[in-house]
This record gives structure tokens, C-alpha cells and sequence, in this order.
């Protein structure tokens, strides 16, 4: 009988579970796989312990069942018994903990990397930096909300995009530093196996060496805020050669960016205040709304304030360099000249002002 509940009941359970919906993925890292075959190896010990301890309960329950006014065996004090529960645990704990720490060891050691990512989070998109490379970019959610809405009702595995992937090269160690801008956020792959803390202040570490080109994500994993749930981490690994062919496009892009811009010369003012509501819409709206009204005691407003219809210096101080000890963060390094230029003449501007009259700044 026990035979045929193996077979037929445990065995074909345990297969159906290990299905990547139902069981963790076995990733596309050597550290991910070890990760797979130490939960697996935890999950069918406890199985078997579960069988045996289940068994023993049940067989005596069934067995015993009708041995009325018989005493219980008593084992009060037994030196043998309280051996051999104090041993065979500590042993199933040894088996266990000996793969697992190699592991541990490994998935720490971050040391000899091929390149460094820099990965900040901020509500809500992450920042990309190659420490080897001149190129950072932001990452961000850009499937629409009403699509997400409605898809993901229809659809499980609906998945989210962004804006631009991190790339990493396949067969070399990417090191990760890990940090944030503002609240604590989680950068999470769970095809590498890694999920790291993203903490204001501390830089964590990580690493991975995919072995498999392709589209791999994550989530942010830390509740941080209205938008966590649309944060998404998309990782596109290419062979070393394409990455290569990716970083020489980047950089030249970043070059004739920046070429454009300068080139761009004077904007009229209707160009300057078109930029203006798209970068604020993007960059500002989030926290100081659409109407430029803030949130009362949380945010600040803009429209009408001092600081952004008069104080122009101090207005494009906090910008550039943020609000130390609020959720203001810097914006020198995401917004490019014209889009500073813009969004400044946009928030002194677009909820109307005193006069009516549309105010460009002087330089
Ligand atoms: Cu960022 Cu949750």
C-alpha cells in the first residue's frame, strides 16, 4: 500500500510541483542553478522526514486504536532516545548546511568582475551607470497604465516593459553596486538569483555570469511607495561581441545627443514651454501633480509659489542638486540643458501668473 501511495500520489506530486509555475526557476547562472538544486535537495529531505514522522503518527493511531486502558510506552529519560534525536537532526542539518554555505560563499564573492554596474533605485525607475563605460541611462516603466490595467486582468503573465534595458554581456561577471535615492528599494532578477537590497546611503553588492543570452526580469522587491508595483527590471544579456556593438552605439548616440543639443541654438517660446510640460509630466508630475498643486503637508506646491515664479537661482539649485533629507532628488545628470531650460520656464509658467504674461528667463 505504501508502495502504491509513492508512486502514484507522492512521486507525481512532487513532478507536477516542479514546474517553473509552480516551483522556483532554475535560472540561467551557475549560482541560480546551485540555488535550484539546494532548494530541491531541502525540499525533498523535508519531504522524507515528513513521511516518516506522518507515518509513524498515523500507523500508531490506526494500529493502537482500540488498546483501551493500555498505559503509553514511557521513554522518560531514555539516554538512547535522546541520542538519537539530538543526532539525526544535527545530521540532516550538516547535510544541509555544507552545500549551502558554498553557495553562500560564492553568490558573495564579488571579486574579479569583467565590469560594474552602478544600480540606483528611485521612485519609480532605475538608474543604470557602467563604471567601465561613459554611459548611464534611467530605466522606466513604459507600457501604459491603462494597457497594464486591462491586459493583466485577461492575462497572468502580462508583463510590464520599460523604456530601455539594462545590457550586460553573457559568460563575463557583471558586478552590481547597489544603492538608492531616496527609500529602500529592491533590485530583483530572480533568473540570476538576485535580489539586493537598494538602501539610501549604502552600496550593496552582487554579482552574476548568465550563461544564456536573452530577456530576463525582475521587480522591484521592497514596497517603496505608490508606484512599486511599476517598476520593473529588464536585463537583456548579448554575447560579449554584441555588447561590445552596443556600447559603441551607445557612446556614439550619447555623442550626436549632445552634438544636437548644442546645434539646437535658440528655442522659441512655444517650443520651450512644449519641452517644459513633457519633462515636467514625466520628472515632476508624480510627486508635485499635474496641476502643479503639490500634496498638502507632503509635497510642495509649485504653481504660485515663490520659489518657482521668483527665485529662478534657487528654484534651479534644487533641480540640479536636489533636497537633501526629502524625497527631492537630483535631476543634473537626467535632464539634458534645454530640458532644464524648459521645465524651469514651464513651472513659472504654466498655471498662469500674476501678469499673465509669459516670462522667459534671462539666461
Ligand atoms: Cu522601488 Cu518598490
Amino acid at each position: 500500500r505504501v508502495s502504491y501511495v509513492i508512486t502514484f500520489v507522492l512521486l507525481p506530486s512532487l513532478a507536477y510541483a516542479d514546474t517553473p509555475r509552480y516551483n522556483m526557476t532554475r535560472g540561467v547562472t551557475d549560482i541560480s542553478q546551485q540555488v535550484y538544486q539546494l532548494h530541491m535537495i531541502i525540499f525533498y529531505i523535508c519531504c522524507a522526514i515528513a513521511v516518516v514522522v506522518f507515518g509513524l503518527m498515523f500507523w500508531s493511531i490506526v494500529r493502537h486504536r482500540k488498546s483501551k486502558g493500555n498505559e503509553p510506552a514511557k521513554f522518560h529519560g531514555s539516554l538512547k532516545m535522546e541520542v538519537l534525536w539530538t543526532a539525526i537532526p544535527v545530521v540532516i542539518l550538516v547535510v544541509m548546511a555544507i552545500p549551502a554555505t558554498k553557495t553562500l560563499i560564492a553568490m558573495e564573492d564579488t571579486s574579479k568582475a569583467d565590469i560594474t554596474v552602478l544600480v540606483t533605485g528611485s521612485q519609480w525607475k532605475w538608474h543604470y551607470k557602467y563604471l567601465e563605460y561613459p554611459i548611464d541611462f534611467y530605466s522606466r516603466l513604459s507600457t501604459p497604465r491603462e494597457q497594464i490595467v486591462n491586459e493583466a486582468e485577461k492575462d497572468n503573465n502580462y508583463l510590464l516593459e520599460v523604456d530601455k534595458p539594462l545590457v550586460i554581456p553573457t559568460d563575463k561577471k557583471v558586478r552590481f553596486l547597489v544603492t538608492s535615492d531616496d527609500v529602500i528599494h529592491s533590485w530583483w532578477v530572480p533568473a540570476f538569483a538576485v535580489k539586493k537590497d537598494a538602501n539610501p546611503g549604502f552600496i550593496n553588492e552582487t554579482w552574476a555570469r548568465v550563461n544564456k543570452p536573452g530577456v530576463y526580469r525582475g521587480q522591484c522587491a521592497e514596497l517603496c511607495g505608490k508606484d512599486h508595483a511599476y517598476m520593473p527590471v529588464v536585463v537583456e544579456a548579448k554575447s560579449p561581441q554584441e555588447f561590445e556593438r552596443w556600447t559603441q552605439q551607445q557612446i556614439a548616440e550619447i555623442e550626436a545627443a549632445k552634438a544636437a543639443e548644442a546645434a539646437k541654438g535658440t528655442m522659441s517660446m512655444d517650443e520651450l514651454m512644449a519641452l517644459g510640460k513633457t519633462t515636467y509630466d514625466t520628472h515632476c508630475a508624480a510627486c508635485h501633480q499635474v496641476s502643479g498643486e503639490g500634496l498638502a503637508g507632503v509635497i510642495p506646491a509649485l504653481k504660485g509659489s515663490v520659489m518657482a515664479t521668483q527665485d529662478m537661482p534657487g528654484h534651479i539649485h534644487i533641480v540640479l542638486h536636489g533636497k537633501p533629507g526629502t524625497a527631492m532628488q537630483a535631476y543634473s545628470k537626467q535632464l539634458s540643458n534645454s530640458e532644464m531650460a524648459a521645465v524651469i520656464t514651464y513651472e513659472r509658467n504654466a498655471w498662469g501668473n500674476s501678469t499673465g504674461d509669459l516670462v522667459q528667463p534671462a539666461d
